[in-house]
């Protein structure tokens, strides 16, 4: 007979927050590409049917062993419904960790920068054991692949989401010599119309796509006006002392 004394439910497994980097897999972590790899459960968004670019990013490390966790997430911009979807998801994930599974949770860039593991992280910090797998973000991906230097010294870096109404953006802009603003979509000709106005625009590039199939880095001034910005998309701005200095020395 078992001693009734001892617990012998499996032990809870751990939730990875997994950030699969900006889009080229090369540019995924080895820590990361090993947890996905042997992790039992692989949970990832899906929107409207179709799973996000995680997914794909991730895809020569997942095999059909592995149970697949596709997550519905409505992309509005309300905080409803998707709230009651993260609580499903979390409740979803909870199961297979409370049957000792662990489960990697897939996101594109790095989990914690406008990560959606943050969502999942919020709800189940206090219960669950939970590890993060830093990410090469889509800033620093666009960086590199437009060769572009984005703070040094005493330069102040700012991270803009082109969400904000240009007031806020007005309050940050000036200060910073480095500036990348994100979530582009609709708000790209209120961006470039604001940076035109500020005397910015012939500093900002725009890079679409970045490290992935169908890349484009331009020059913000050379996009043709009605170019419509798709979900990976941010601008660049780069005014940093080094580059100031070789401008200077090149005379
Ligand atoms: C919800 S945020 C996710 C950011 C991501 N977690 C990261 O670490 O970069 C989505 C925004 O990131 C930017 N983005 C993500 N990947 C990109 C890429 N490969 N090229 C350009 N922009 C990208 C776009 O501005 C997009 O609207």
């Amino acid at each position: 007979m078992s001693d009734p004394t001892i617990d012998t439910r499996p032990a809870f497994g751990t939730l990875y927050g997994v950030g699969v980097g900006p889009g080229d897999p090369e540019l995924m972590t080895l820590k990361a590409a090993r947890i996905i790899s042997t992790c039992p459960v692989i949970a990832y968004l899906s929107a409207d049917g179709k799973p996000g670019l995680a997914r794909a990013i991730a895809a020569a490390h997942i095999t059909s062993a592995q149970l697949e966790l596709v997550i519905d997430m409505p992309m509005r911009t309300a905080r409803e419904p998707g709230e009651t979807a993260y609580d499903k998801a979390a409740a979803r994930i909870v199961e297979h960790l409370r049957a000792g599974a662990d489960v990697t949770f897939l996101c594109e860039g790095d989990p914690l920068f406008f990560g959606s593991f943050m969502y999942l992280l919020e709800r189940l910090q206090p219960f669950v054991p939970i590890e993060i797998v830093p990410g090469v973000t889509s800033p620093m991906a666009a960086a590199a692949r437009a060769k572009l230097p984005l703070c040094a010294r005493d330069d102040v870096f700012t991270t803009l989401p082109a969400t904000l109404a240009d007031a806020d953006l007005m309050r940050h802009l000036p200060q910073a010599n480095g500036v990348v603003i994100m979530k582009l979509g609709r708000h790209l000709p209120r961006i470039r119309a604001l940076l035109a106005r500020i005397g910015l625009l012939e500093t900002a590039t725009y890079v679409e796509r970045a490290s992935m199939e169908g890349e484009t880095i331009v020059p913000l001034s050379a996009l043709p006006a009605d170019h419509p910005a798709p979900y990976f998309s941010l601008i660049l701005i780069s005014q940093t002392s080094v580059a100031a200095k070789h401008q200077a020395s090149a005379l």
